[in-house]
């Protein structure tokens, strides 16, 4: 038995993987044939069976929009939604409950910054600085409003194993950065970065920061007040919640201070031809019938995380994340990309002479799920000179036992297809 092995088997004692694993039907079946292997965490994680039974006992129970009606369905519906935000104001340890914006995902939540936030307090020859790492979520709208308000994007560089160049960060940072906009952990190179740090920086220039936590809120127990960023946005779906519901969370003031995203209901307080005056925050922010399903189901899913140790999860990702990458590793032309010091369970890598898309589908036949391509990060894969990766991405559900028959897999698909 090997170092890590042993480790893995330690760890085993005090995580209890196949417990964990029932609560998670879609794990339990097989993909022709073979048991599924789910490797694809960090583009959606599965849900665990009470946020699928909050999403069923909401539609079959109590369906109703909520905040406008009087009758006894929409009080109950009303009560849960609201429910949730208190949850993920002490989910996240926001001041107040007001600075939980519930969106459709990290993705509308930065747009949501670029176009209230930005519109207002970005102008011509202003800067913002993003980094070579973030997704095109974290890209594309600051590029749009840059383009608008003849701005300027910055962007901090990496070094050969993905991880930040902080003292160029500090060089970009002038008296015309307006705002950084920065990713937690790297979906494509499961980079860590330093944000508490980058933030604390920004402050002392006066700089507000947005962090996009998408793939980090599965990992990490974030706190927004310790972090002390001035944004922070992620999804549900990656955190075993549903699609189609994410949280904007701001400070309050800066909340307050910023012109409405979208116009209709809800978000107003009084309408009429000479003039509309706007609802508080949140719902200034919430425009139309909320995602009421979904963000009910989400409620399921943080009360699930409460009830998990996210100390002993942390330690077994990591476990699985070395394990995998320590066997990738050995396999002739396997090349790992993104192997910074502080990682979370993501695994891409390339090997050499094979398309990333061949070897995704031959391990699909396995039965194991990978993703592979860009990532939606192509700035990441230009900096590497590749177009894309074989991703790996764990979860706390996954086993050393799943890595095995991906790490065979990987081995047949080198000798297959390079025949
Ligand atoms: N952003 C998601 C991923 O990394 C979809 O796969």
């Amino acid at each position: 038995m090997t170092a890590i092995e042993s480790t893995l088997v330690k760890l085993s004692v005090d995580f209890d993987v196949q417990k964990i694993r029932k609560d998670f039907p879609v794990l339990a079946q097989k993909a022709y044939g073979k048991p599924l292997i789910y490797f694809d965490n960090a583009a959606t994680s599965q849900k665990p069976q009470v946020v699928i039974d909050a999403l069923v006992k909401y539609y079959s129970e109590y369906n109703a929009n909520i905040h406008r009606g009087v009758h006894y369905l929409s009080g109950k519906a009303s009560q849960a939604y609201d429910d949730v935000r208190k949850k993920v104001h002490e989910f996240i340890g926001s001041k107040v409950e007001q600075e939980i914006i519930f969106t459709r995902g990290t993705t509308e939540a930065i747009n949501l910054i670029a176009s209230s936030w930005g519109r207002k307090n970005i102008f011509e020859g202003d800067e913002i600085i993003i980094s070579t790492m973030e997704h095109h979520s974290n890209i594309v709208p600051w590029q749009l409003l840059c383009e608008e308000k003849k701005a300027k994007l910055k962007v901090i560089p990496i070094n050969d194993v993905g991880e930040l160049l902080l003292d160029e960060f500090e060089k970009l940072i002038s008296p015309k950065t307006k705002f950084i906009a920065i990713v937690h952990t790297s979906n494509s190179l499961g980079t860590i970065n330093p944000v508490k740090k980058i933030i604390s920086i920004a402050h002392k220039h006066n700089i507000p920061v947005l962090v996009d936590a998408a793939q980090a809120m599965a990992h990490e127990k974030i706190n927004v007040m310790d972090l002390d960023c001035d944004f922070l946005a992620f999804s549900g779906h990656k955190m075993l919640g549903p699609t189609g519901v994410g949280v904007l969370y701001g400070k309050l003031s800066l909340l307050e201070a910023m012109p409405p995203y979208q116009g209709g209901g809800e978000m107003i307080s009084s309408v009429s031809f000479e003039k509309t005056t706007y609802n508080e925050v949140p719902y200034k922010f919430e425009a139309g019938t909320p995602n009421v399903a979904d963000v009910i189901a989400f409620g399921a899913a943080i009360d699930y995380w409460n009830t998990l140790d996210r100390k002993a999860i942390a330690e077994y990702e990591h476990e699985l994340m070395s394990y995998a990458s320590e066997k990738l590793k050995t396999i002739p032309g396997v090349r790992l990309i993104g192997t910074a010091k502080e990682k979370t369970s993501v695994v891409s890598f390339v090997i050499d002479e094979l398309n990333t898309l061949d070897v995704g589908m031959y391990l699909d036949t396995l039965g194991v799920a990978v993703r592979t391509g860009h990532h939606c990060t192509e700035p990441v894969m230009s900096w590497f000179k590749i177009p894309g990766t074989i991703r790996v991405s764990f979860l706390f559900y996954n086993t050393k036992e799943e890595i095995d028959v991906m790490i065979d897999g990987v081995k047949k698909a080198a000798a297959f297809l390079k025949k």
